[in-house]
């Protein structure tokens, strides 16, 4: 097949092309840069099955495929946060171009939407039939009403053009190729701990994240665009760790010697998150395989090889 995969330099688009271009698929990556980078995909450039458009989502493009994974826009608050008015328009015009696209082209469409959908939610662990608590006018507003609307385009463009849609609601995903600067929590730690500064915990740390191995996501994908379900389907790992968790076995794993300092929380900050994963597991046979130890020791090669 030939496979569109926007924000294909980006940290999660990368590691789905390896696993496209393995299975022989010739694939097109499009991408801005804006957080992505050819480095990532370095060793597909000169591939007869692999090429590389540079471009923005916010404006239409036109190529011939099969399908499209629709994964660009920045998914990191310091990134979708310092022009959220660009971020708004990447995910929505973004995501109306490709379905435009997917309409004409009659292609599968599948498209990577967030957790962050459910905002601070009040129903835990999250299933795909709640609706959310979002604060519509926070400094988070711009990724999560945003993703929020692509979701809504995406099953307007289905029942009204009958575009094959298929929409996953990622949970946090960490792995090799995370940028260093990008904020998150799992590359905060690291960073921090492999330079020997002390580790920032953010309010009393007793909030709670889940942390899906990018593999195992990447998996999830694959078997969501290729099923017979539109979804919403939940992707993540349902292993729920608190924060000051995950920074002490961060700690323990780097550099011992690292500290611990606690600051304020950021506005909207949610104070647990995990998925139900029910869906995905009945629907698709998915679940996550690389446990939290593993994935993080692969993480942090790949950080440590970066940094020196
Ligand atoms: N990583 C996670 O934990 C996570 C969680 C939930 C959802 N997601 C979603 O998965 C997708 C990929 O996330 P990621 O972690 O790989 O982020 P990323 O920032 O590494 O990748 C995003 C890619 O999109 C590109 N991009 C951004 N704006 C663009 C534009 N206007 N035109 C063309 N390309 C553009 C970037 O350059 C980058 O390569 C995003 O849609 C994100 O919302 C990720």
């Amino acid at each position: 097949m030939r496979i569109l995969v926007t924000g294909g330099a980006g940290f999660v688009g990368s590691h789905l092309i390896d696993r496209l271009m393995e299975a022989g698929h010739e694939v097109i990556c499009l991408d801005n840069f804006y957080t992505g980078t050819k480095r990532n995909i370095l060793k597909w450039i000169d591939h007869p099955y692999f090429e590389m458009i540079r471009h923005d989502i916010t404006e239409p493009i036109r190529v011939e495929v099969d399908q499209i994974y629709h994964l660009a826009c920045p998914a990191s608050p310091v990134h979708y946060q310092y022009n959220a008015v660009k971020t708004v328009k990447t995910s929505v015009l973004g995501t109306l171009n490709m379905l435009g696209l997917a309409k004409r082209l009659k292609a599968r469409f599948f498209l990577a939407s967030t957790s962050e959908i459910y905002g601070d939610p009040h129903v835990h662990p999250q299933q795909e039939d709640y609706w959310g608590n979002v604060n519509p006018i926070g400094i988070r507003s711009c990724y999560d009403e945003s993703k929020r609307l692509a979701e809504t385009l995406s099953f307007d463009y289905h029942r009204q053009n009958g575009v094959d849609i298929r929409i996953a609601r990622i949970f946090n995903t960490y792995g090799p190729r995370m940028l260093e600067n990008d904020g998150r929590v799992v590359s905060n730690f690291i960073v921090q701990s492999l330079k020997g500064i002390p580790l920032t915990v953010y309010g009393d740390g007793s909030q709670t994240r889940s942390f899906c191995y990018v593999s195992d996501l990447v998996e999830g994908f694959i078997r969501l665009m290729n099923g017979d379900h539109t979804g919403p389907v939940n992707l993540g790992n349902p292993g729920e760790y608190t924060i000051l968790q995950l920074a002490e076995k961060i700690q323990e794993m780097v550099n011992p010697e690292a500290k611990i300092k606690f600051e304020p929380l950021p506005q909207d900050d949610p104070k647990q998150r995990q998925p139900d994963i029910t869906r995905a597991k009945t629907w698709l046979g998915w679940e996550p395989t690389i446990p939290l130890t593993e994935g993080l020791k692969l993480t942090i090669e790949d950080f440590k090889a970066r940094m020196v």
